[in-house]
């Protein structure tokens, strides 16, 4: 596996590439649910790139920027064992530019549930996603299911610029209790591990009360929203696969989304139905 940083020497080594490129894009501290994203594109592809690269521009004033987890050395080795052929780690200066040209969210759907209280976050998602498609030229990138909203307006991103790259959602992995893997698992504390548990144990009793045949979105919210009253909940909703919110649940093209703080880490979970 080949390490690179600098913009050009990453474009020069893609252009000699034969075949398939798949891509991951990841901040690092990377856990189980990177390594199925890249495991899926080695075994998919004839090559894999993956990056690292803590996106100042997707965070918010305020958010945990500073103290996003940081293992580059694990991380590499975590690549190198899973076959990556190139590790593409580039450096915010050489990222950004000064008064720069900006790709922006779309103006609705990025802005509702994730982008209405993290108002542009998917501004700086699009701006350093594209700018990574740009340097890697995938033939397929691979997305985590968990970000479903990210994975939604990155779908749609490619629509709008004509990328002609085929985007892979991949399932959600999560720990034998059920709690969704996340770089940002590591700030909790035993406590706060427990506590949010109760994120996916909202959506699993959301499954079961589909299965029970109860459809109805105001009931399986009041439920949740019952599961989860011990922590901070910003949302708790029921969207089709386009985003819009849906009265009742439709088999097949739902996702009930969670979003709620354990102590002060903000967590996020899903279900696809
Ligand atoms: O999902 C992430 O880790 C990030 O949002 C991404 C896609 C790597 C862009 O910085």
């Amino acid at each position: 596996m080949k390490t690179i940083v600098g913009i050009d020497e990453m474009v020069e080594a893609r252009n000699g590439l034969e075949g398939s490129v798949g891509f991951v894009p990841t901040m690092g501290a990377l856990h189980k649910g990177h390594l199925s994203l890249i495991e899926r594109s080695v075994e998919e592809n004839d090559h894999t790139v993956v990056s690292i690269f803590v996106n100042p521009t997707q965070f918010l004033p305020g958010e945990d920027f500073d103290k996003y987890p940081r293992r580059y050395e694990a991380d590499r080795r975590i690549c190198e064992l899973a076959g990556v052929d190139l590790l593409f780690m580039p450096r915010r200066e050489e990222i950004y530019g000064d008064d720069e040209v900006e790709v922006k969210a779309p103006k609705r759907k990025g802005y509702v549930l994730e982008g209405h209280y993290r108002p542009g976050h998917f501004d700086g998602v699009v701006q350093i996603v594209n700018k990574l498609f740009h340097i890697v030229r995938p033939t397929r990138a691979y997305f985590g299911k968990k970000d479903a909203q990210q994975l939604y307006i990155i779908e749609k991103m490619v629509r709008s610029f004509f990328w002609g790259i085929e985007i892979v959602p991949c399932e959600i992995v999560r720990d034998s209790d059920g709690l969704a893997l996340s770089s940002r698992n590591l700030y909790l504390n035993e406590e706060e591990r427990s506590r949010a548990l109760l994120l996916s144990k909202s959506l699993k009793r959301a499954v079961k009360m589909v299965q029970e045949g109860i459809v109805e979105s105001g009931k399986i919210k009041e439920e949740m929203v019952g599961i989860l009253a011990p922590l901070k909940v910003e949302y708790v909703e029921i969207v089709d696969r386009d985003f819009n919110r849906l009265e009742e649940v439709e088999i097949g093209n739902t996702i009930i989304l969670v979003a709620a703080y354990s102590g002060s880490t903000r967590l996020i979970d899903n279900i696809w139905i």
